[in-house]
Protein backbone atom coordinates (compact mmCIF):
# COMPACT_ATOMS: atom_id res chain seq x y z
CA UNK A 1 0.00 0.00 0.00
CA UNK A 2 0.92 3.26 -0.96
CA UNK A 3 1.85 5.82 2.17
CA UNK A 4 0.95 9.10 2.54
CA UNK A 5 2.47 11.57 4.98
CA UNK A 6 -0.15 14.39 5.68
CA UNK A 7 0.40 18.29 7.39
CA UNK A 8 -3.16 19.94 7.79
CA UNK A 9 -3.05 23.58 8.67
CA UNK A 10 -6.11 24.99 10.13
CA UNK A 11 -8.37 23.41 12.70
CA UNK A 12 -11.68 24.74 11.84
CA UNK A 13 -14.83 23.14 10.11
CA UNK A 14 -13.46 22.31 6.94
CA UNK A 15 -9.66 20.91 8.49
CA UNK A 16 -12.08 18.62 10.90
CA UNK A 17 -14.80 17.52 8.39
CA UNK A 18 -11.15 15.74 6.84
CA UNK A 19 -10.22 14.92 9.79
CA UNK A 20 -13.25 12.60 11.02
CA UNK A 21 -13.54 11.62 7.60
CA UNK A 22 -10.26 9.98 7.04
CA UNK A 23 -10.91 8.28 10.26
CA UNK A 24 -14.48 7.39 9.43
CA UNK A 25 -13.63 5.98 6.38
CA UNK A 26 -10.23 5.10 6.85
CA UNK A 27 -10.75 1.42 5.47
CA UNK A 28 -13.07 2.20 2.53
CA UNK A 29 -10.20 4.79 1.04
CA UNK A 30 -7.65 2.63 1.69
CA UNK A 31 -9.24 0.08 -0.35
CA UNK A 32 -10.60 2.08 -3.04
CA UNK A 33 -6.90 3.49 -3.52
CA UNK A 34 -4.82 1.64 -2.01
CA UNK A 35 -3.38 4.34 -0.31
CA UNK A 36 -2.51 5.05 3.31
CA UNK A 37 -3.21 8.55 4.35
CA UNK A 38 -1.51 9.60 7.75
CA UNK A 39 -1.89 12.70 9.54
CA UNK A 40 1.76 13.61 11.11
CA UNK A 41 0.72 17.26 12.42
CA UNK A 42 -1.41 19.88 12.42
CA UNK A 43 -0.71 23.77 12.14
CA UNK A 44 -3.70 25.50 14.87
CA UNK A 45 -3.17 28.54 16.70
CA UNK A 46 -6.08 27.00 18.99
CA UNK A 47 -8.19 24.08 19.65
CA UNK A 48 -11.08 23.19 18.67
CA UNK A 49 -14.02 21.73 21.29
CA UNK A 50 -15.57 20.03 18.46
CA UNK A 51 -12.91 17.92 17.61
CA UNK A 52 -9.78 15.93 19.96
CA UNK A 53 -7.09 15.04 17.25
CA UNK A 54 -6.12 12.62 20.18
CA UNK A 55 -2.68 12.09 19.63
CA UNK A 56 -1.47 14.28 16.61
CA UNK A 57 1.28 16.66 16.67
CA UNK A 58 0.16 20.43 17.21
CA UNK A 59 2.04 22.96 16.58
CA UNK A 60 0.78 26.88 17.11
CA UNK A 61 2.77 28.30 14.33
CA UNK A 62 1.33 26.81 11.39
CA UNK A 63 4.48 27.73 9.54
CA UNK A 64 6.23 25.27 11.54
CA UNK A 65 3.87 22.61 10.13
CA UNK A 66 6.62 22.32 7.53
CA UNK A 67 9.50 21.91 9.27
CA UNK A 68 8.37 17.87 9.69
CA UNK A 69 8.62 15.27 7.41
CA UNK A 70 5.45 15.42 5.07
CA UNK A 71 4.96 14.37 1.47
CA UNK A 72 1.67 17.07 1.42
CA UNK A 73 0.92 20.44 2.78
CA UNK A 74 -2.97 20.66 3.19
CA UNK A 75 -3.90 24.57 2.88
CA UNK A 76 -7.18 25.22 5.09
CA UNK A 77 -6.52 27.80 6.73
CA UNK A 78 -9.00 30.14 4.01
CA UNK A 79 -8.04 33.87 3.90
CA UNK A 80 -5.54 35.14 1.31
CA UNK A 81 -2.43 36.74 2.04
CA UNK A 82 -0.88 33.93 4.97
CA UNK A 83 -2.49 31.05 3.01
CA UNK A 84 -0.48 32.53 -0.28
CA UNK A 85 2.45 33.12 2.28
CA UNK A 86 2.24 29.29 3.25
CA UNK A 87 1.73 27.92 -0.07
CA UNK A 88 4.68 29.66 -1.60
CA UNK A 89 7.23 28.57 1.80
CA UNK A 90 5.99 24.67 1.35
CA UNK A 91 6.72 24.67 -2.86
CA UNK A 92 9.96 26.36 -2.19
CA UNK A 93 10.94 23.50 0.06
CA UNK A 94 9.49 21.29 -2.57
CA UNK A 95 6.59 20.21 -0.70
CA UNK A 96 3.44 19.01 -2.50
CA UNK A 97 0.47 21.24 -1.65
CA UNK A 98 -3.11 20.19 -1.26
CA UNK A 99 -5.66 23.66 -1.10
CA UNK A 100 -9.47 23.80 -0.75
CA UNK A 101 -8.80 27.67 -0.79
CA UNK A 102 -10.57 29.54 -3.86
CA UNK A 103 -9.82 32.94 -3.08
CA UNK A 104 -5.87 32.50 -2.74
CA UNK A 105 -5.84 30.59 -6.14
CA UNK A 106 -8.30 33.54 -7.57
CA UNK A 107 -5.98 36.17 -6.20
CA UNK A 108 -2.72 34.79 -6.64
CA UNK A 109 -3.25 31.36 -9.06
CA UNK A 110 -0.63 32.21 -11.48
CA UNK A 111 2.04 33.41 -9.29
CA UNK A 112 1.35 29.98 -7.12
CA UNK A 113 1.11 27.96 -10.38
CA UNK A 114 4.52 29.31 -11.95
CA UNK A 115 6.66 28.63 -8.48
CA UNK A 116 5.52 25.27 -7.90
CA UNK A 117 6.40 24.38 -11.80
CA UNK A 118 10.01 26.07 -11.28
CA UNK A 119 10.06 23.39 -7.80
CA UNK A 120 8.61 20.83 -9.49
CA UNK A 121 5.71 20.44 -7.13
CA UNK A 122 2.29 19.99 -7.08
CA UNK A 123 -0.12 22.17 -5.89
CA UNK A 124 -4.07 20.27 -6.31
CA UNK A 125 -7.04 22.01 -5.81
CA UNK A 126 -10.08 20.16 -6.33
CA UNK A 127 -12.14 20.84 -3.48
CA UNK A 128 -11.51 24.72 -4.10
CA UNK A 129 -14.55 24.90 -6.77
CA UNK A 130 -17.76 23.14 -5.67
CA UNK A 131 -16.09 21.61 -2.35
CA UNK A 132 -15.66 17.42 -3.76
CA UNK A 133 -17.91 17.51 -6.92
CA UNK A 134 -15.42 16.60 -9.39
CA UNK A 135 -14.76 19.70 -11.95
CA UNK A 136 -11.11 20.22 -11.70
CA UNK A 137 -9.71 17.00 -12.64
CA UNK A 138 -12.30 16.94 -15.00
CA UNK A 139 -11.12 19.77 -17.24
CA UNK A 140 -7.34 19.43 -16.51
CA UNK A 141 -7.23 15.31 -17.16
CA UNK A 142 -10.65 14.13 -18.38
CA UNK A 143 -11.88 16.69 -21.29
CA UNK A 144 -7.83 17.02 -22.37
CA UNK A 145 -8.76 15.82 -25.59
CA UNK A 146 -12.08 18.45 -26.02
CA UNK A 147 -12.52 22.29 -26.96
CA UNK A 148 -14.45 23.38 -24.36
CA UNK A 149 -16.70 26.69 -25.28
CA UNK A 150 -18.76 27.21 -22.33
CA UNK A 151 -19.07 26.39 -18.46
CA UNK A 152 -21.86 27.94 -16.42
CA UNK A 153 -22.71 26.97 -13.21
CA UNK A 154 -24.48 27.42 -9.86
CA UNK A 155 -21.36 27.42 -7.91
CA UNK A 156 -21.88 28.78 -4.35
CA UNK A 157 -23.91 26.29 -2.45
CA UNK A 158 -24.93 28.88 0.47
CA UNK A 159 -26.36 31.02 -2.45
CA UNK A 160 -28.55 27.87 -3.93
CA UNK A 161 -29.83 26.72 -0.19
CA UNK A 162 -30.73 30.41 0.08
CA UNK A 163 -32.23 30.79 -3.37
CA UNK A 164 -33.97 27.06 -3.35
CA UNK A 165 -35.51 27.65 0.14
CA UNK A 166 -37.21 31.20 -0.98
CA UNK A 167 -38.96 28.96 -3.54
CA UNK A 168 -40.15 27.11 -1.53
CA UNK A 169 -41.65 30.39 0.91
CA UNK A 170 -38.66 30.51 3.56
CA UNK A 171 -37.11 33.94 4.00
CA UNK A 172 -33.74 35.12 3.28
CA UNK A 173 -32.31 35.89 6.90
CA UNK A 174 -33.15 32.66 8.48
CA UNK A 175 -32.11 30.45 5.44
CA UNK A 176 -28.67 32.22 5.63
CA UNK A 177 -28.72 31.77 9.70
CA UNK A 178 -29.20 27.84 8.72
CA UNK A 179 -26.56 27.68 6.06
CA UNK A 180 -24.22 29.08 8.54
CA UNK A 181 -25.26 26.61 11.09
CA UNK A 182 -25.19 23.83 8.67
CA UNK A 183 -21.26 24.70 7.96
CA UNK A 184 -22.05 25.94 3.64
CA UNK A 185 -21.18 29.41 4.19
CA UNK A 186 -17.93 31.34 4.54
CA UNK A 187 -16.90 32.27 7.70
CA UNK A 188 -17.60 36.22 6.11
CA UNK A 189 -21.25 35.49 4.37
CA UNK A 190 -21.03 38.60 2.51
CA UNK A 191 -18.38 36.23 0.26
CA UNK A 192 -21.33 33.79 -0.80
CA UNK A 193 -24.56 36.37 -0.78
CA UNK A 194 -22.57 39.45 -2.78
CA UNK A 195 -21.46 36.51 -5.50
CA UNK A 196 -17.75 36.66 -4.18
CA UNK A 197 -17.28 32.83 -3.79
CA UNK A 198 -18.84 31.87 -7.12
CA UNK A 199 -16.96 34.85 -8.60
CA UNK A 200 -13.65 33.43 -7.10
CA UNK A 201 -14.63 29.92 -8.50
CA UNK A 202 -15.60 30.92 -11.91
CA UNK A 203 -12.50 32.75 -12.02
CA UNK A 204 -10.35 29.47 -11.48
CA UNK A 205 -12.45 27.08 -14.04
CA UNK A 206 -12.15 30.08 -16.69
CA UNK A 207 -8.15 29.80 -16.33
CA UNK A 208 -8.27 26.44 -16.75
CA UNK A 209 -10.53 26.28 -19.43
CA UNK A 210 -9.49 29.39 -21.34
CA UNK A 211 -6.10 30.35 -19.85
CA UNK A 212 -7.43 33.96 -18.49
CA UNK A 213 -5.01 35.04 -15.94
CA UNK A 214 -5.87 34.31 -11.89
CA UNK A 215 -6.67 36.88 -11.00
CA UNK A 216 -8.39 37.93 -13.97
CA UNK A 217 -9.32 41.30 -14.90
CA UNK A 218 -12.60 43.02 -13.20
CA UNK A 219 -15.72 40.99 -14.47
CA UNK A 220 -19.07 41.44 -13.35
CA UNK A 221 -19.93 40.67 -9.64
CA UNK A 222 -23.13 40.39 -8.18
CA UNK A 223 -24.82 38.55 -5.48
CA UNK A 224 -28.37 37.47 -4.43
CA UNK A 225 -29.08 39.83 -1.73
CA UNK A 226 -31.45 41.77 -3.43
CA UNK A 227 -33.67 39.32 -4.46
CA UNK A 228 -37.21 39.13 -3.19
CA UNK A 229 -39.93 35.96 -2.64
CA UNK A 230 -42.12 37.50 -4.83
CA UNK A 231 -39.63 37.51 -7.86
CA UNK A 232 -39.80 33.76 -7.36
CA UNK A 233 -44.02 33.84 -8.09
CA UNK A 234 -43.92 35.66 -10.88
CA UNK A 235 -41.13 34.02 -12.54
CA UNK A 236 -42.71 31.10 -12.15
CA UNK A 237 -45.78 32.37 -13.51
CA UNK A 238 -43.32 33.27 -16.86
CA UNK A 239 -42.07 29.55 -16.33
CA UNK A 240 -39.12 30.42 -14.90
CA UNK A 241 -36.84 30.32 -11.64
CA UNK A 242 -34.03 32.04 -10.38
CA UNK A 243 -30.79 30.75 -9.58
CA UNK A 244 -27.02 32.27 -8.84
CA UNK A 245 -25.24 31.71 -12.25
CA UNK A 246 -21.70 31.90 -13.55
CA UNK A 247 -20.75 32.19 -16.26
CA UNK A 248 -17.37 31.52 -18.67
CA UNK A 249 -17.73 31.33 -22.63
CA UNK A 250 -15.53 31.27 -25.43
CA UNK A 251 -17.26 34.12 -28.06
CA UNK A 252 -14.29 34.20 -31.05
CA UNK A 253 -11.21 34.75 -29.52
CA UNK A 254 -12.35 37.12 -26.47
CA UNK A 255 -13.97 35.56 -22.94
CA UNK A 256 -17.27 36.52 -21.49
CA UNK A 257 -16.77 36.06 -18.08
CA UNK A 258 -19.92 36.81 -15.56
CA UNK A 259 -21.31 35.99 -11.84
CA UNK A 260 -25.10 36.84 -11.10
CA UNK A 261 -28.16 36.23 -10.51
CA UNK A 262 -30.46 34.86 -13.73
CA UNK A 263 -34.15 33.92 -14.50
CA UNK A 264 -33.75 30.24 -15.79
CA UNK A 265 -36.45 28.34 -17.13
CA UNK A 266 -37.78 26.25 -14.82
CA UNK A 267 -37.68 22.86 -16.45
CA UNK A 268 -34.13 23.57 -17.16
CA UNK A 269 -31.25 20.73 -15.46
CA UNK A 270 -29.58 23.55 -13.80
CA UNK A 271 -33.48 24.99 -12.08
CA UNK A 272 -33.55 22.20 -10.71
CA UNK A 273 -30.92 21.52 -8.35
CA UNK A 274 -31.97 22.27 -4.96
CA UNK A 275 -30.40 22.77 -1.55
CA UNK A 276 -26.40 23.01 -1.03
CA UNK A 277 -26.14 20.93 -4.54
CA UNK A 278 -24.20 22.99 -7.01
CA UNK A 279 -24.51 22.13 -10.74
CA UNK A 280 -22.25 22.98 -13.50
CA UNK A 281 -22.56 22.71 -17.56
CA UNK A 282 -19.85 22.33 -19.40
CA UNK A 283 -20.16 22.62 -22.94
CA UNK A 284 -17.52 20.49 -25.20
CA UNK A 285 -16.77 19.67 -28.94
CA UNK A 286 -16.27 15.66 -28.56
CA UNK A 287 -18.97 15.55 -25.74
CA UNK A 288 -21.48 18.02 -26.85
CA UNK A 289 -22.87 18.91 -23.07
CA UNK A 290 -21.72 17.43 -20.09
CA UNK A 291 -23.95 17.92 -16.81
CA UNK A 292 -22.47 17.40 -13.48
CA UNK A 293 -23.83 18.09 -10.00
CA UNK A 294 -23.29 17.24 -6.32
CA UNK A 295 -23.11 18.52 -2.89
CA UNK A 296 -21.17 21.94 -3.30
CA UNK A 297 -20.11 23.08 0.42
CA UNK A 298 -19.81 21.44 3.78
CA UNK A 299 -17.24 19.15 5.96
CA UNK A 300 -18.10 16.11 4.22
CA UNK A 301 -18.25 17.18 0.52
CA UNK A 302 -15.06 19.52 1.52
CA UNK A 303 -12.96 16.39 2.55
CA UNK A 304 -14.12 14.39 -0.15
CA UNK A 305 -12.26 16.93 -2.57
CA UNK A 306 -9.12 17.14 -0.50
CA UNK A 307 -8.70 13.16 -0.23
CA UNK A 308 -9.31 12.72 -4.13
CA UNK A 309 -6.24 15.19 -4.69
CA UNK A 310 -4.24 13.39 -1.84
CA UNK A 311 -5.09 9.89 -3.33
CA UNK A 312 -4.44 11.51 -7.01
CA UNK A 313 -0.55 12.66 -5.51
CA UNK A 314 0.04 9.19 -4.01
CA UNK A 315 -1.03 7.53 -7.04
CA UNK A 316 1.30 9.85 -9.39
CA UNK A 317 4.97 10.02 -9.89
CA UNK A 318 5.46 12.15 -12.67
CA UNK A 319 6.70 15.75 -12.47
CA UNK A 320 3.65 18.00 -14.13
CA UNK A 321 1.68 20.35 -11.96
CA UNK A 322 -1.33 22.16 -12.67
CA UNK A 323 0.60 25.36 -14.55
CA UNK A 324 -1.98 26.42 -17.36
CA UNK A 325 -0.29 26.34 -20.57
CA UNK A 326 -3.01 27.68 -22.56
CA UNK A 327 -2.68 31.01 -24.42
CA UNK A 328 -4.01 34.24 -22.31
CA UNK A 329 -7.44 35.05 -23.79
CA UNK A 330 -8.65 38.50 -23.52
CA UNK A 331 -12.13 39.40 -21.57
CA UNK A 332 -14.91 40.98 -22.97
CA UNK A 333 -16.22 44.50 -21.62
CA UNK A 334 -19.19 43.58 -19.99
CA UNK A 335 -21.48 46.51 -20.77
CA UNK A 336 -20.88 44.79 -24.50
CA UNK A 337 -23.14 41.99 -23.98
CA UNK A 338 -26.83 41.55 -24.39
CA UNK A 339 -30.00 40.32 -22.28
CA UNK A 340 -33.53 40.29 -21.65
CA UNK A 341 -34.44 41.16 -18.15
CA UNK A 342 -36.99 40.90 -15.73
CA UNK A 343 -37.88 44.17 -14.31
CA UNK A 344 -40.08 44.50 -11.03
CA UNK A 345 -41.32 48.20 -10.34
CA UNK A 346 -43.47 49.41 -7.93
CA UNK A 347 -45.76 52.08 -9.06
CA UNK A 348 -48.67 54.74 -7.87
CA UNK A 349 -51.83 53.12 -9.30
CA UNK A 350 -52.67 56.42 -10.62
CA UNK A 351 -53.68 56.96 -14.67
CA UNK A 352 -50.73 57.15 -17.04
CA UNK A 353 -48.38 55.50 -14.99
CA UNK A 354 -48.07 52.33 -17.25
CA UNK A 355 -47.61 54.61 -19.94
CA UNK A 356 -44.80 56.18 -18.60
CA UNK A 357 -43.24 53.24 -17.68
CA UNK A 358 -42.85 51.94 -21.01
CA UNK A 359 -42.34 55.44 -22.54
CA UNK A 360 -38.31 54.73 -20.76
CA UNK A 361 -37.95 51.62 -22.83
CA UNK A 362 -38.89 53.14 -25.72
CA UNK A 363 -36.73 56.01 -25.55
CA UNK A 364 -33.82 53.59 -25.31
CA UNK A 365 -35.31 51.58 -28.20
CA UNK A 366 -35.86 48.93 -25.77
CA UNK A 367 -38.55 46.67 -26.71
CA UNK A 368 -41.23 44.90 -24.67
CA UNK A 369 -41.91 41.11 -24.85
CA UNK A 370 -44.66 40.69 -21.85
CA UNK A 371 -46.13 43.69 -19.12
CA UNK A 372 -48.26 42.43 -16.31
CA UNK A 373 -49.95 44.69 -14.00
CA UNK A 374 -50.15 42.47 -10.80
CA UNK A 375 -52.54 42.97 -7.77
CA UNK A 376 -52.16 46.09 -5.93
CA UNK A 377 -50.34 46.48 -2.84
CA UNK A 378 -50.88 48.53 -0.06
CA UNK A 379 -50.53 52.56 -0.02
CA UNK A 380 -52.14 52.57 -4.13
CA UNK A 381 -48.95 51.14 -5.32
CA UNK A 382 -49.24 48.84 -7.91
CA UNK A 383 -46.05 46.00 -9.01
CA UNK A 384 -45.89 45.92 -12.72
CA UNK A 385 -43.48 42.83 -14.30
CA UNK A 386 -42.10 43.12 -17.17
CA UNK A 387 -39.22 41.21 -19.62
CA UNK A 388 -37.88 42.81 -22.48
CA UNK A 389 -36.30 41.42 -25.86
CA UNK A 390 -32.64 41.33 -25.86
CA UNK A 391 -30.67 44.85 -25.37
CA UNK A 392 -27.33 46.10 -24.58
CA UNK A 393 -25.90 45.69 -21.04
CA UNK A 394 -24.59 49.55 -21.42
CA UNK A 395 -28.18 50.58 -21.64
CA UNK A 396 -29.51 48.87 -18.57
CA UNK A 397 -27.56 50.48 -15.84
CA UNK A 398 -28.93 53.78 -17.54
CA UNK A 399 -32.32 52.53 -17.50
CA UNK A 400 -32.61 51.16 -13.92
CA UNK A 401 -31.37 54.78 -12.76
CA UNK A 402 -34.16 56.56 -14.60
CA UNK A 403 -36.94 54.53 -13.82
CA UNK A 404 -35.70 55.19 -10.08
CA UNK A 405 -36.17 58.55 -10.51
CA UNK A 406 -39.64 59.13 -11.27
CA UNK A 407 -41.78 60.48 -8.65
CA UNK A 408 -44.52 57.52 -9.20
CA UNK A 409 -41.75 54.92 -9.07
CA UNK A 410 -41.20 53.96 -5.64
CA UNK A 411 -39.35 50.42 -5.88
CA UNK A 412 -37.30 48.76 -9.00
CA UNK A 413 -34.94 46.04 -9.16
CA UNK A 414 -33.91 43.61 -12.49
CA UNK A 415 -32.48 40.21 -13.24
CA UNK A 416 -31.10 39.23 -16.52
CA UNK A 417 -32.46 36.25 -18.12
CA UNK A 418 -30.63 33.36 -19.14
CA UNK A 419 -31.33 31.93 -22.49
CA UNK A 420 -29.31 29.17 -23.33
N1 LIG B 1 -19.33 28.97 1.16
C1 LIG B 1 -19.07 28.10 0.06
C2 LIG B 1 -20.39 27.77 -0.60
C3 LIG B 1 -18.38 26.86 0.56
O1 LIG B 1 -21.45 28.02 -0.01
O2 LIG B 1 -20.40 27.25 -1.72
C4 LIG B 1 -17.80 25.99 -0.51
O3 LIG B 1 -16.85 26.63 -1.28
Amino acid sequence: MKKLKIGICGWGNVATGLYKTLEDNRIQIESNSNTQIDIVVIGARRDNPKCDPKNITIERDIFDVLNHDIDVLVELIGGVEVARELILKSVNKGINVVTANKAVLFHHGDEIFEKANLNNVKVLFESSVCAGTPIIKLLTEELSANKVTKIAGMLNGTSNFILSNMEEGSDFKPTLELAQKEGYAEPDPTFDIEGLDAAHKIGILSSLAFGTPLPPNDFYIEGISNIKKIDFKYAKEMGYTVKHLAVTKLNEDQIELRAHPVLIKINSYLANLKSVRNGIEVETDLLGTLHIAGSGAGQESTASGVISDLVHLANSNDNFSEKNSKSKNKLINFLSLSFQYYFYIEAEDVPGVMALITSQFAKKKIGIESIVQKENLKNNMVPIVIITDLFVEKDHKDLLQTLKKLDSVDAVRSIRIELD
